[in-house]
């Protein structure tokens, strides 16, 4: 497969076109970001970490019956994916109250939510990625209703195998976000990562944060902690 012209440079990867019309090159990148880019470094092994874990959640969730556009993992850092058209969704799944919902509501880190809830915010870097409802979505006309519904029931799909998943090597998945394309016939499929870059993840016995809130809130070594969410999940 031939690397073709970089089509996207995002904050963590670049996307690449392929001799192929429907599949494209991701290339994970070292650089780390957040508040909305107003923190930034380069993190040496991030981006071999993130392919490599995204790659194994991302095959598991296809042996639970969970497809996405993951193909396959071809480097330390770059995966082959299927082409779709991202819609500007972050859709966040909340298990346990942390981040930007604590804030917001004034929730204490660490309360459980009587159930799992769905949030969606507008991807759009210059307006900061509001929070939005599904009156925005259809306003904005980033989805369908149908496909606001698709999404919404993917995700907490999504959320109950990656529980699964997270629950036998000994992590709480707090919360996590998720990205959605539309494939050349319109299907919904999951796009996107996901990696401690993009879940909240706690020791389940320590509480211990093996996530980015290690990078957002200076607590140690990001590359430690991604490094042990990779070898629980049986890569090296
Ligand atoms: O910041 P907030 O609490 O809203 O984040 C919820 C979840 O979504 C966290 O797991 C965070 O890592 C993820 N997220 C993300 N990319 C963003 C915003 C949030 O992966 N742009």
């Amino acid at each position: 497969m031939e690397k073709g012209a970089l089509l996207y440079e995002g904050k963590a990867k670049r996307l690449y076109a392929t001799d192929q019309e429907d599949v494209l090159f991701v290339e994970y990148k070292n650089s780390a970001t957040a508040f909305n880019g107003l923190k930034k470094a380069e993190i040496e092994g991030k981006g071999i970490l993130n392919n490599k874990i995204s790659t194994i959640i991302f095959e598991q969730l296809k042996q639970q019956g969970i497809e996405s556009h993951f193909i396959k993992r071809i480097s330390e850092n770059e995966q082959l994916v299927r082409k779709v058209e991202i819609i500007p969704l972050e859709v966040v799944v909340r298990n346990i109250a942390a981040g930007s919902f604590s804030e917001r509501l004034g929730i204490e880190e660490g309360t459980a939510l009587k159930r799992p809830i769905v949030e969606f915010y507008y991807k759009n870097d210059a307006l900061k990625d509001p929070i939005i409802n599904n009156d925005h979505i259809d306003i904005l006309g980033l989805a369908t209703k149908e496909e606001v519904e698709t999404i919404t029931n993917l995700a907490l799909k999504v959320n109950e195998a990656l529980r699964k998943i997270f629950e036998k090597i000994g992590v709480i998945l707090v919360d996590f976000k998720l990205e959605f394309g539309r494939d050349k016939d319109g299907n919904i499929l999951l796009a996107d990562e996901i990696s401690p870059d993009t879940c909240r993840l706690w020791d389940a016995e320590t509480k211990e944060k093996l996530d980015k809130d290690v990078f957002r809130r200076d607590l140690g070594s990001l590359t430690d902690v991604y490094n042990i969410i990779l070898s629980r999940l049986g890569g090296n």
